[in-house]
């Protein structure tokens, strides 16, 4: 694979993600020498740190991964700390002279990376001033990356995008959804592109639900500050499951480039329908989680939670595609907080035989299918009907297990890939604007619609269960089940 480098300049640098993620990330590259010497990092953030300490918790951060000191000494010192005020104009002169600085020292080419890994209430003063101070301009490739929320609704996003509009061209705004990151979201294109046979049949002649669920077992933890105000709808729908449905749902296009993708994903999003209040309660469903033990906090209990919030930690729909490909076939989804495990699957659930015979009506579980497993387990199986050992012609189940493995293929880290990627310069796996409009309208629309409903229609559901008990009922009223992990 081609070798990157390039200069980065992370805003928020003394940040929880930043340790986390993103130098753990880089240090991956580096170890695999995808990332070359010539890379430089300016940290920056309002701490009054100086190198040789940012180094230190530069090293701290990728301890577990270094078997190689010399490496890792090697690695931090391309690191650089610049205290900054990235709301104060006069602070991104210093900033410009040492980026200017370190380009000539490490040769690191005409590309740019800013990384906004802050509080999104300053992206906007950040690329503003980027721009005023001339540090982005005609000249070099500047490309901009930032964290999620995008907005919190169509008309925040809308401003936000504006905003980083006067500095950056989209083609060089990178806005994450780590989703898109991981091998097994990618796997879904993979397995469409590469199997005709598959294609052949990804439509409503042969398919008969599809079910995503990414269930979590973790309540929200000290995360209730920002979490009360999205909920599982900002949080879990707007971005990750809608992207991975438009994977599912798109019309493959002709070409692999990233334009047609993109293009693809928003025709499909487009196609989903703005719901009605009344749609809203036929097709979706919420819920928040509720504990009867003692010292297990209940939603409302947790900190930073408004008193009687009405914040879902749990959301499921239904999706009706008013298209040829799609027509009849519904799109469940389902994500919440405090369930029972953590998994992520999509599950492709396929027409069964019509098994009049023995006059059985078949559970989702026992029709053939096609699943994607994301996480925790990776890998993709086909279950086919098969006959039954010593009987005569009758159905059993049986899985084809694929032998996707983390141990015959490198480990590459959501982060990893798509920092790289935004180093290449290829935005394949990142959301474009046109489809986060459509990702907000989508989802404006139902808490609009939950807006209208009383309170009685906010359910409750036990910590540790597979969710509310109206979640089912919503796949019953289909005479569908969901496939639990
Ligand atoms: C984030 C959400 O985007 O995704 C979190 O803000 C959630 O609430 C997380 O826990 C889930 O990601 P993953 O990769 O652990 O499934």
């Amino acid at each position: 694979r081609q070798k990157v480098g390039g200069l980065i300049v992370l805003f928020g640098a003394t940040g929880d993600l930043a340790s986390r993620k993103l130098y753990p990330a880089l240090y991956r590259l580096y170890k695999r020498q995808l990332l070359t010497q010539h890379f430089a990092v300016i940290g920056t953030a309002r701490r009054q740190w100086d190198d040789d300490h940012y180094r230190q918790v530069v090293s701290q951060a990728i301890s577990d991964l270094v078997d190689d000191q010399d490496l890792c000494d090697r690695f931090v010192s391309h690191f650089h700390y610049v205290p900054h005020d990235a709301t104060d104009l006069d602070h991104y002169q210093v900033l410009k002279n040492k980026m200017d600085g370190l380009r000539q020292d490490y040769e690191t080419g005409p590309s740019t990376l800013y990384y906004l890994s802050t509080a999104p209430a300053i992206f906007p003063s950040i690329t503003q001033y980027l721009k005023e101070a001339n540090i982005v301009n005609n000249q070099g490739e500047h490309r901009v990356i930032l964290e999620k929320p995008f907005g919190s609704d169509a008309q925040t996003a809308k401003s936000l995008n504006d905003a980083l509009s006067q500095t950056f061209n989209e083609e060089d705004i990178y806005r994450i959804d780590h989703y898109l990151g991981k091998e097994l979201v990618q796997n879904i294109l993979a397995v469409r592109y590469f199997n005709p046979f598959i294609e052949a049949i990804w439509n409503h002649h042969y398919i008969d639900n599809i079910q995503i669920t990414l269930a979590e077992d973790m309540p929200i933890g000290s995360r209730g500050g920002y979490y009360d105000h999205s909920g599982a709808i900002r949080d879990m729908v707007q971005n990750h499951i809608l992207q991975v449905m438009s994977l599912v749902g798109m019309t493959l296009p002709e070409h692999r480039s990233p334009h047609s993708i993109h293009e693809a994903k928003i025709d499909f999003l487009k196609s989903i329908p703005s719901y009605t209040p009344e749609q809203v309660s036929d097709n979706i469903v919420r819920g928040q989680y509720h504990s009867k033990k003692a010292g297990i906090p209940s939603y409302l209990e947790e900190d930073e939670v408004a008193m009687n919030s009405t914040t879902e930690s749990y959301v499921a729909g239904r999706i009706m595609i008013p298209n040829e490909r799609w027509q009849g076939v519904p799109f469940y989804f389902r994500t919440g907080k405090a369930l029972a495990n953590k998994y992520t699957t999509v599950q492709i659930v396929l027409k069964p035989r019509h098994y009049k015979e023995e006059n059985l009506l078949l559970r989702d579980r026992d029709k053939p299918r096609l699943s994607f497993n994301i996480q925790p387990e990776e890998g993709v199986q086909l279950y086919l009907n098969e006959k039954r050992a010593g009987q005569d012609l009758l159905p059993q189940l049986n899985a084809l297990v694929g032998d996707w493995s983390r141990e015959s293929n490198y480990a590459e880290d959501p982060y990893e890939k798509l920092i790289y990627n935004t180093l290449l310069g290829d935005p394949t796996y990142f959301t474009t604007w046109d489809e986060l409009a459509e990702q907000w309208r989508i989802v404006d629309a139902i808490i609009a619609g939950w807006e209208k409903m009383a309170l009685k229609e906010l359910p409750q559901y036990p910590i540790m269960s597979q969710g509310p008990k109206e979640a089912d009922d919503l796949l019953a009223k289909d005479k569908h089940q969901w496939i639990d992990y």
